[in-house]
């Protein structure tokens, strides 16, 4: 399910050359070049003017995943920035208790694998149940309303000994590439998305039942599985939280989502990025992409990269509403009847 693993092959570069400067963009591997790119020349060290934050969102809407090395941003900056891309940001929900929080930031989501006392998160831990479900290929909180658009992970402090890497795989070229009757079949399908399914999928013990807080902090949320990019292309809305299709059993829906899974996530549409150092960014867009991490180890050394959540503010932000659900529902239903 998520054996594949890449490294990141710079196949050559292109130069943007825009108004505001020589954006140099270092392509990753893929074979048509369209999706993540590693971009040089923006200046960090101070709030980053509004004419290149558009072009960024420019490069982003074409790219999906953007590559930025040793930027130097600190919390606030990168905060900063964040909030520059989205009218909110999604607030972390603690579920390990504010009281073991490290980085104390309620806009910043700590991914990395340290304690507050600084040592590092081992088994047992119920977070370390919960870091297994990052290892499968999903979009970030596909499963809250609103959903996420954007997710800025940034790294701090010293390169993890024996490397780190972030797989990405390009869910618009795979949709493109799944013939006519599949995409006719799939066209109308509604998902329902829970953060609890990826837990248990990852940690079937730990996560057997959430726990009541837990639950009750993220239920579950429809949306459409086929969608429309920023860039009008189609793309596939998918990943680890989505459970069930609406009118198809448990097992039909895990069968056909994992399908789908594997296919986006064949090499030809995934690329790795490598974490060099301290200050490296990666911005990518939950909306036409998955992603996963590597798996944390127990031998593992500090990991410390933290994650700004943009918040989606578009049309489709809160996902299918409850009446349509009902509706597309009744609507199965019905077709279901008429079969018999
Ligand atoms: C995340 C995530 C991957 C990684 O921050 O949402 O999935 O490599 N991270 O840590
Ligand atoms: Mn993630």
């Amino acid at each position: 399910m998520c054996k594949r693993f890449l490294d990141t092959v710079h196949i050559g570069g292109v130069t943007i050359i825009s108004k505001f400067g020589k954006f140099r963009c270092g392509l990753l591997v893929n074979s048509d070049s369209s999706f993540g790119a590693e971009v040089h020349g923006v200046d960090w060290l101070r709030p980053i003017p509004k004419d290149v934050v558009r072009e960024l969102v420019r490069l982003q809407g074409r790219y999906a995943v953007l590559i930025f090395r040793n930027t130097g941003l600190d919390n606030a900056r990168h905060i900063a920035f964040a909030q520059q891309l989205g009218k909110d940001l999604e607030i972390n929900p603690f579920f390990f208790g504010r009281e073991n929080d490290r980085i104390g930031e309620p806009f910043l989501w700590d991914v990395g694998n340290i304690n507050r006392d600084g040592t590092i998160v081992a088994p047992g831990q119920r977070r370390w149940e919960h870091s297994k479900g990052n290892m499968l290929w999903h979009t970030d909180s596909s499963f809250l309303r609103p959903r996420a658009k954007y997710s800025l992970l940034l790294s701090h402090g010293n390169p993890v000994k024996g490397g780190s890497w972030t797989h990405f795989a390009d869910t618009r070229r795979a949709y493109a590439a799944l013939p006519q009757s599949r995409k006719d079949e799939l066209e109308n399908l509604v998902v329902e998305h829970d953060l609890w399914h990826s837990r248990k999928l990852a940690a079937p013990e730990a996560f057997k039942e959430p726990l009541p807080h837990e639950k009750k902090l993220v239920p579950p949320v429809c949306h459409k599985l086929v969608q429309t990019a920023p860039d009008g292309r189609k793309t596939l809305y998918l990943a680890a939280h989505a459970k069930r299709i609406l009118g198809f059993s448990l097992e039909e829906s895990q069968k056909l989502i994992w399908e789908l899974i594997d296919h986006c996530t064949q090499p030809q549409f995934v690329f790795s990025m490598e974490w060099l150092q301290g200050g490296d960014m990666v911005w990518w867009d939950n909306r036409q992409s998955m992603h996963r991490a590597n798996p944390y180890t127990e031998n593992m050394t500090a990991r410390d990269v933290r994650r700004a959540t943009v918040n989606d503010d578009g049309p489709f932000a809160l996902g299918v509403s409850e009446d349509d659900v009902t509706i597309h529902i009744q609507v199965e239903r019905i077709s279901t009847i008429f079969r018999l």
